[in-house]
């Protein structure tokens, strides 16, 4: 389904990505795990051409992403940003229909969808549909973060830390909600975090990452039985500290 293949990405003489290859399967979770900086969200960009590559090759779908318009490539392909990333300006509602909208759905069907949405992530549409972002908690900005990217029911899901900015409890709470729907199931996720038990609750297979690289690709079990290396064994068990926070 997704495709990545000798990807490099350099922002002057920093080199962000560093030859990453990875495949997603239909319906498969991939997480990018990995430290601050390592490369996650510059790798997840590139699948949808927010950030285009030096180097390499990323098919999604059979298609070369390169060929494709951005903005074609995009409906196709649901967006979490790290930072919930609502227009300020919109109302819940608003920033829920921006995609169902440009595909000229019908106003009723996408109320009906917004409404759908709000009430799988336990949001309640009498109550916030009509409010602006500002007016939610973080855990709500989230949620509907989370139900604009699904909107249109895009086959493919892209998330960067879309629990990122929630205290643990709540964190638990959302994901455990999130990875209950049945859209979850079904799509292909590419999805970001730094969180080891993020990555083993949610994953079908971890890509962990460090400094633009990947260390170690595959299942959870295999990383945790059989780990690549010193650091991966470090991480994996949460034992890991970056260099900075020592
Ligand atoms: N637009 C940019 N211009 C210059 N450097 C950038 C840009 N975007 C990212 N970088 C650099 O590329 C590297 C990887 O950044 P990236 O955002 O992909 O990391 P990350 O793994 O998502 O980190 P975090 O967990 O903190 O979000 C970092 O060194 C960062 O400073
Ligand atoms: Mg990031």
């Amino acid at each position: 389904m997704i495709n990545a293949s000798h990807l490099i990405k350099k922002f002057g003489n920093t080199i962000a990505v560093q030859d990453v290859s990875f495949h997603v399967a239909e319906g498969e979770n991939l997480v990018l795990l990995g430290t601050s900086g390592c490369g996650k969200t510059t790798t997840l960009r590139m699948i949808n051409r927010l950030t285009e590559p030096t180097s390499g090759k990323i098919m999604v779908n059979g298609a070369d992403v390169e060929t494709m318009q951005p903005e074609t490539l995009r409906r196709g392909i649901g967006y979490v940003m790290q930072q919930n990333g609502l227009f300020p300006h919109y109302t819940v509602e608003e920033n829920i229909a921006i995609v169902p909208s440009l595909l000229k759905w019908d106003k009723e069907k996408i109320k009906e969808r917004v409404k759908s949405l709000l009430a799988k992530l336990n949001l309640s549409y009498v109550e916030h549909a009509h409010m602006f972002p500002h007016e939610l908690s973080g855990g709500q900005q989230q949620r509907v973060g989370l139900a604009r990217a699904l909107a249109a029911d895009p086959p493919v899901l892209l998330m960067d830390e879309p629990f990122g900015a929630l205290d643990p409890i709540n964190r638990q709470k959302i994901r455990k909600d999130f990875s209950e729907l049945d859209e979850f199931k079904r799509k292909t996720i590419v999805m970001v975090t730094h969180d080891i038990q993020e990555a083993f609750e949610l994953a079908d297979r971890i890509c962990l990452m460090d400094k633009g690289k990947i260390v170690q690709l595959g299942t959870p079990r295999e990383l945790r039985d059989n780990p690549a290396n010193e650091f991966v064994s470090a991480f994996v068990k949460g034992q890991y500290l970056q260099p900075d926070l020592k």
